[in-house]
């Protein structure tokens, strides 16, 4: 008997995402490297977490298409990309590369829609709200180093900006949850 309750179409776009999120978590992991090298361990100690967070949604993916009887495929990860050439390059990268994932998040949100199929919907509701709280963290790093001077800053304020995010959290509140108290 077919347990799969998963469309084929719908099983590979899952596992498509599987895997996209592993290349996230290579491409961040590169980030931190890059960061790491040039001294600025906070900024790289920052990147690694965001790294394991984006291995976690991956492993999210892998066990919702075995929960609903299918079977995700680890594929090949394609090499991240060149390293940053400064970073403003590099907080503009971490902020692109969570608008791509939020276009392939909605892109399954939009085919569970037409198969109606109300499980995915539904858990795919996680990654539309994790994607915003994504953006707006991505969003935040380049306002804070923007507020640092951007890549004429000081080594001073760098030194500040490097020291705050060692130890910065790598979640956001979001918007829903603002009050009149809590703006
Ligand atoms: Fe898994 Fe940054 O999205």
């Amino acid at each position: 008997m077919n347990t799969n309750r998963l469309s084929m179409i719908m099983e590979k776009a899952l596992s498509n995402q599987m895997n996209k999120e592993i290349h996230a978590s290579h491409i961040f992991l590169s980030y931190g490297i890059w960061a790491d090298d040039k001294g600025y361990q906070g900024i790289a100690n920052f990147l690694y977490r965001h790294a394991q967070e984006e291995r976690n949604h991956s492993i999210k993916f892998m066990e919702y298409i075995l929960n609903r009887g299918g079977k995700p495929k680890v594929e090949a990860i394609p090499a991240p990309p060149n390293d940053p050439e400064s970073l403003t390059d590099c907080f503009d990268g971490v902020f692109k590369h969570e608008v791509d994932n939020t276009t392939a998040i909605y892109k399954i949100v939009d085919l569970s829609l037409e198969e109606k199929d109300w499980a995915t919907w539904n858990f795919m509701q996680w990654f539309v709200q994790e994607q915003i709280e994504e953006e707006t963290l991505a969003q935040n790093l380049i306002d804070k180093l923007k507020i640092a001077g951007g890549d004429r800053a000081t080594d001073e304020s760098l030194f500040t900006l490097d020291k705050t995010l060692s130890e910065a959290p790598n979640e956001v509140p979001l918007a829903q949850e603002a009050t009149g108290y809590n703006p």
